[in-house]
């Protein structure tokens, strides 16, 4: 097989070979998937500005994240039903985050346990979300990602006209009662996982909520899904220690901007006050150097995760976490940035800025 250079020959080869349903729900964004599109575009707005003649023999990309110490600023995010993506279904173990130096975020919807393996959705039954946070940090886990773009789920044309549902062998592994597992229902004219998600979810979940989170753990709570400065702030004043700006890999509400786009409003509202994190459209090492110069801590990917473990299970994830690696170091040391300290503003321009001159 021919080698993958970019994420685009991982997500090439992961269409080859998953099966057209399964494709489409990991490819798919909402609605006309405006958003979708966007997410990636909004990265080729910004140009990187260098520096030169800065010495950049060696190049630090470490970081602390959430008081883990990390290899590099790219993290991976939370996606649900992960092992439809490869014949042995594995997910890749900690082992892997630990090699590659970076944190993965493990969703309650993953067809993998907590404890193999926390990005949480606040269930209509409060004890059971208590459960699975409780069960999160007995396993160690560092943080709670809680999800709260996610009130009703959004609609995606694929998934309705696939009649999506997970394969019969396959379950949400974190849950045992029969209403809360997504499986073999009759699901009308939907997909399977949007009256899955109506039957369990909380619509009316509220800021109250994130108090009660907060209130009932330790662990330090991230809101997940955050795209305006006045959500933002609103955050920083329930206390929360981190808010990831995300529109849910464009899968939610279509139209919503791009969240590289609205990034600097959030860092600017947040005023430091927590950290902020970015996920969407992240593709290339290039794109993990804007974000970061726009004022994200560091960026979680999503698809070409899952691409990687399409291609070639585990050993594909590895393979494209070091390939990204090794983008970020590049374009690091092509921009004249030798640790992230260094990154800033005065990296990017807007690429209009450079049409009108
Ligand atoms: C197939 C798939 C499943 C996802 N499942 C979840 C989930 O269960 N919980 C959640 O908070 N976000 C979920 N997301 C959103 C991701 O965590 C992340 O926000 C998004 O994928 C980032 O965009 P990217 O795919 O362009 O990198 C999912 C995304 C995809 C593509």
């Amino acid at each position: 097989m021919s080698q993958c250079v970019c994420v685009s020959d991982f997500e090439e080869r992961a269409r080859k070979v998953l099966p057209k349903a399964v494709y489409d729900y990991y490819r798919s964004g909402a609605d006309e998937q405006r958003t979708l599109h966007d997410n990636v575009e909004a990265f080729s707005r910004w140009c990187l500005v260098p520096r030169v003649l800065r010495d950049v023999s060696s190049v630090d990309m470490s970081l602390s994240v959430l008081g883990q110490k990390l290899s590099m600023p790219v993290c991976v995010a939370s996606t649900a039903m992960q092992r439809m993506a490869h014949p042995t279904g594995r997910w890749p173990q900690p082992e892997v985050q630990y090699a590659m130096g970076t944190a993965m975020m493990l969703s309650s919807w993953a067809t993998s346990t907590i404890e193999e393996v926390a990005v949480l959705y606040i269930y209509k039954d409060r004890e059971l979300s208590l459960s699975l946070v409780r069960r999160a940090e007995q396993a160690g886990y560092q943080a709670i990602f809680l999800t709260v773009d996610t009130p009703y789920l959004g609609r995606r044309w694929d998934d309705v006209r696939n009649r999506f549902k997970l394969p019969s062998h396959l379950s949400m592994s974190n849950f045992s009662a029969p209403s809360l597992s997504f499986s073999e229902d009759s699901y009308g004219e939907d997909s399977g996982l949007s009256v899955y998600v109506s039957k369990a979810i909380d619509p009316s979940l509220s800021w109250e909520d994130v108090l009660w989170l907060k209130a009932h753990t330790q662990l330090p709570v991230i809101l997940k899904g955050i795209l305006s400065a006045e959500d933002a702030r609103q955050a920083v004043d329930c206390g929360v220690d981190g808010i990831l700006v995300s529109n849910h890999g464009a899968r939610q509400l279509d139209g919503v901007p791009a969240t590289l786009d609205v990034l600097s409003e959030v860092v600017q509202a947040v005023a430091g006050r927590c950290d902020v994190y970015l996920d969407g459209g992240v593709r290339k090492g290039t794109d993990v150097l804007k974000a970061l110069a726009l004022g994200a801590k560091a960026v979680f990917i999503g698809r070409p995760v899952l691409w990687g473990l399409a291609c070639q299970g585990e050993q594909g994830v590895t393979e494209l976490l070091t390939m990204l690696k090794e983008e970020l170091r590049l374009a690091m040391a092509l921009a004249g940035c030798r640790s992230l300290s260094e990154v800033s503003k005065a990296l990017v321009r807007r690429r209009d800025d450079f049409s009108r001159l």
